[in-house]
């Protein structure tokens, strides 16, 4: 007999496999954003620590976030609108990719910056939200099984290299 997808509410189909990888750095991208925008009101007008924090950013930025904008620009985005068609919420986590990029510059420059930290942590947490709960239930409804198995493929691939 078959069981009910619904429990309490939610489904309980779980997210394709394909895009469990970019959904771990999601989850490791919050626990900073979160641990960041938690601790820096404390840290204003410390510029040591402030430097610290930064600097974190940037490293996690560069160790991570630069593949995974890869593998979402050029496979996870590419896919859905060949499938689908233009896509409005694609432009949009574009543009955001692009905001980060040029906040990051901003603090390998000049380092400490408050307020960059905190644009640069608020922008991220925001943007893994939206992808999270808006562009994946897109790909989980919508995409073929073998699109997503091509996707899967190309986003191992895009990550490991
Ligand atoms: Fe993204
Ligand atoms: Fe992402």
């Amino acid at each position: 007999m078959a069981r009910s997808l619904i429990i309490g509410g939610m489904r309980s189909s779980k997210r394709h496999e394909s895009l469990i990888p970019l959904s771990h750095q999601h989850h490791h991208g919050l626990v900073l954003s979160h641990r960041v925008l938690r601790d820096l009101p404390g840290l204003r007008g410390d510029s040591q620590a402030l430097a610290l924090v930064a600097g974190e950013v940037v490293e996690f930025f560069e160790r991570d976030l630069l593949a995974h904008f890869a593998a979402e620009e050029e496979v996870l985005f590419p896919a859905m609108e060949q499938q689908l068609g233009k896509l409005t919420i694609i432009d949009e986590l574009l543009g955001e990719h692009r905001q980060m990029r040029v906040l990051v510059q901003e603090l390998s420059r000049k380092g400490s910056g408050a307020k960059t930290v905190e644009a640069f942590a608020e922008l991220l947490r925001d943007h893994i939200r939206k992808e999270e709960r808006d562009l994946f239930p897109i790909y989980d409804q919508r995409m073929s099984e073998s699109a997503q198995s091509a996707v899967g493929d190309g986003i191992r691939q895009r990550l490991a290299g």
